[in-house]
């Protein structure tokens, strides 16, 4: 079971229910509930829409897991992999940052140099705001835009959004980039942190643990990056071309049905 009942209640949107959860899709489509013509209607109306009683739907929410970080991710559907990433910027942001600088404080506090860690503690705080930064962007467009056309393929009649940017174009300018810098700020805190603890040995146990949680997040970090840049950004830009080529043939319907959210959604599949 998770947190659902924390922050899931009747006046919360559609579009909240798909960023902290972009899995919530699979249940709102098996009710034929619809968030994108209407991202800011409320659960609790979506319900009341469509008969279905509040428990139920919460207990559904609740019982929704967080995929496994091992799936065979090009063979499971899009909206999993965008639930995956999504949880895991949380978790980054609720227990490894958090478990990181409370290391550096405590560091702080016992030991006898005043301001030994003071210079560090600044710059780990910077690196925490850009990386909120950069989740930000992700979550308020890059992984909206891939759910909506992942649902647009699949329904084939739901309106791509093309006019508030691309996922090429913001992946190729802006994605990569930041990336880039961010795993180098990561790997250059960790020779920083290494060059402020001067004796190695048993007095020094927590400073090695403060660099085993950096290089814990480093290499979960990594990871989820790669995730993003060689997974997740080319079936989007592929799926971002099959809807651009739709949009200039003036072909607006899928002509196979509706496809539900479990489906595996591929670029070269037809429409
Ligand atoms: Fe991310
Ligand atoms: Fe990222």
């Amino acid at each position: 079971m998770n947190e659902s009942h924390r922050w899931v209640f009747p006046d919360t949107t559609a579009s909240a229910l798909l960023t902290v959860r972009p899995l919530s899709l699979s249940i709102l489509e098996k009710y034929g509930m619809d968030p994108f013509t209407l991202p800011l209607v409320k659960a609790g109306d979506l319900c009341r829409e469509k008969g279905i009683s509040w428990d139920t739907f919460l207990g559904e929410m609740e019982a929704l897991e967080i995929p496994a970080v091992d799936s065979e991710w090009s063979q499971v559907p899009l909206i999993r992999l965008l639930d995956y990433l999504t949880c895991e910027h949380q978790a980054f942001i609720r227990e490894l940052h958090p478990g990181i600088m409370g290391a550096f404080w405590s560091l702080e506090k016992s030991r006898e140099i005043p301001g030994r860690f003071a210079a560090l503690i600044r710059e780990w705080h910077a690196f925490e705001n850009a990386f909120s930064e950069h989740i930000a962007a992700e979550e308020s467009f890059l992984f909206p835009k891939i759910l909506r056309y992942d649902y647009c393929v699949r329904h084939g009649k739901a309106d791509p959004d093309f006019f508030k940017g691309s996922v090429r174009v913001f992946s190729t300018l802006q994605l990569h980039k930041n990336e880039h810098d961010l795993l180098e700020i990561i790997r250059s805190f960790i020779d920083l942190t290494r060059l402020a603890i001067p004796v190695i040995g048993e007095a020094a146990g927590p400073e090695l643990e403060l660099i085993g949680l950096l290089e814990a997040f480093d290499v979960k970090h990594q990871r989820h990056s790669r995730m993003e840049k060689e997974i997740l950004v080319p079936m989007a830009s592929a799926l971002e071309k099959r809807l651009y080529d739709r949009f200039i043939s003036g072909k607006s319907e899928q002509p196979h049905g509706f496809i539900p959210a479990a489906h595996v959604t591929r670029a070269n599949e037809p429409f």
